[in-house]
């Protein structure tokens, strides 16, 4: 989305005051005198503490995952038999988010933090911690640079378990969306520690649950079952270097008749029975609230 349809909703992320657009330097301004850059289209509403803090990440720990935004993504396999990176389809209450989506018809504008290098829709405003592809507004997910009770919703998938101050977040969420509006939250449970660009916390549902407290829990669960849990961690310990202990014969027999009847399965959404076994080893849990 462009700055300019989304202006009406920034912050400072130092003041919480609005910002205004100044012509003469080409910057979002606080009343305060706080100036931000807008660069090639995008806000770059970070604190000089934040920048500094993330220019440094993405220089270290961070850096495979700014090469990997700035070349462009592989193709998904066509089938789930295809070979190469896989993601099943996710189960989640579609009805709840179509809805959280559609709040304002065609005027809705949903904030996606931590959003990019990918969109879902033409309504969020993707906010990351750097211009990557994709991303509308630069900011820090801790202190979001949008005024208080203005997104009519929030969408925040697999970022949590990046945030070392994940409940401070969550905190910035419920501060932000609308009355009314709600706040839809994934992250992993049982998945391997992926740096985008730090990885510091896994959550269960209920933990997620507890994050986002301070809203009305519409829906909670597992978004992503342990078939993919199973397929990923197990690909993942076959082909990790130095990590396998088992005999290189039972590793073939696993490659050939395990791990593709793990990856058909959880195409085939198995693991949604309803049964609640399947959420103690889910790949991914989704929370949905709602602020009153
Ligand atoms: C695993 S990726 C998920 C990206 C996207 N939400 C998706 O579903 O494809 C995690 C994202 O969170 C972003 N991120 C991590 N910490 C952040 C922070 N403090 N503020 C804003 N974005 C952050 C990272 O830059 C990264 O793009």
């Amino acid at each position: 989305m462009r700055w300019e349809d989304f202006a009406d909703l920034l912050a400072c992320p130092e003041t919480l005051e609005p910002l205004e657009f100044d012509a003469e330097s080409a910057r979002l301004r606080s009343p305060s005198g706080r100036a931000y850059e807008i660069r090639g289209g995008v806000p770059i509403l970070l604190t000089d503490a934040d920048r500094r803090e993330f220019d440094q990440i993405l220089a270290a720990q961070g850096r495979s995952m700014a090469q990997e935004y700035a070349a462009e993504p592989p193709p998904a396999p066509a089938t789930p038999e295809a070979p190469g990176e896989y993601f099943p389809p996710m189960v989640l209450p579609q009805g709840l988010i179509d809805e959280a989506y559609a709040r304002k018809g065609d005027k809705t504008r949903v904030l996606s933090v931590g959003g990019g290098p990918t969109r879902n829709s033409p309504r969020e405003i993707n906010l990351n911690m750097a211009p990557f592809r994709e991303v509308d507004a630069v900011g820090n997910a801790t202190r979001l640079p949008f005024r208080s009770n203005s997104v009519d919703a929030i969408w925040c998938n697999a970022v949590l378990e990046h945030v070392a101050g994940a409940p401070e977040a969550v905190k910035e969420m419920v501060r932000v969306v609308e009355p009314g509006g709600r706040v839809i939250c994934l992250v992993p449970f049982m998945q391997p520690v992926h740096a985008y660009p730090l990885d510091f916390q896994r959550y269960t549902a209920d933990g997620l649950a507890y994050l986002m407290r301070d809203l009305r829990i519409l829906a909670k669960g597992q978004a992503v079952g342990p078939s993919y849990a199973m397929w990923e961690l197990l690909t993942r310990y076959l082909n990790g270097p130095g990590m396998v202990c088992v005999p290189r014969w039972i590793r073939g027999i696993v490659r050939r008749t395990l791990l593709p009847a793990l990856r058909r399965s959880a195409a085939a959404k198995s693991d949604w029975t309803g049964n609640p076994e399947h959420e103690v080893l889910a790949s991914v849990v989704y929370c949905i609230g709602e602020k009153e």
